[in-house]
């Protein structure tokens, strides 16, 4: 029911962890099962994601989405990081069961929500809308 490289993230997840002192942080809960994934990024003068690391309290789609996730967006620009859709990280893991894809909300979201938590601390709100123009609703960055 899984692909080889849900199994492969989910059995070998890759940058599993926080980063401390991050730059951005973001922390999103699945409102269908309750399950949690938190992401941190640095972020360098470049405006590029130097560091990405997750910690998913969650299933295995769950993990295996946010591993890729920080695979996919490791030393790319904010834009590029903020285009990644939930329906893309699912798409590069070869496809989620139909039940299932709402677990690959959370990697994207979380991600997405570091990038805005940056964004303001770096007093660059005027950018959030420009950056992030489909932020997920009503999950602020997490108090940290
Ligand atoms: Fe909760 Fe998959 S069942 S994220």
């Amino acid at each position: 029911m899984y692909t080889d490289l849900v199994m492969d993230h989910f059995t070998n997840p890759r940058n599993v962890g926080e980063i401390e002192d991050a730059d951005g942080v973001g922390q999103i809960g699945n409102p269908v099962c309750g399950d949690v994934t938190r992401i941190t990024i640095t972020v360098d003068t470049g405006d590029r994601i130097a560091d990405v690391k997750f910690k998913t309290f969650g299933c295995g789609a769950a993990v295996a989405s946010s591993s890729m996730v920080t695979e996919m967006v490791m030393g790319r620009s904010l834009d590029d990081a903020a285009a990644v859709t939930n329906s893309a990280v699912a798409e590069a893991l070869g496809g989620l069961p139909p039940n299932k894809m709402h677990c690959s909300n959370l990697a994207a979201d979380a991600l997405h929500l570091a990038i805005q938590d940056y964004l303001v601390k770096k007093g660059r709100q005027a950018e959030v809308g420009q950056v992030l123009p489909s932020l997920p609703k009503d999950h602020g960055p997490s108090s940290h």
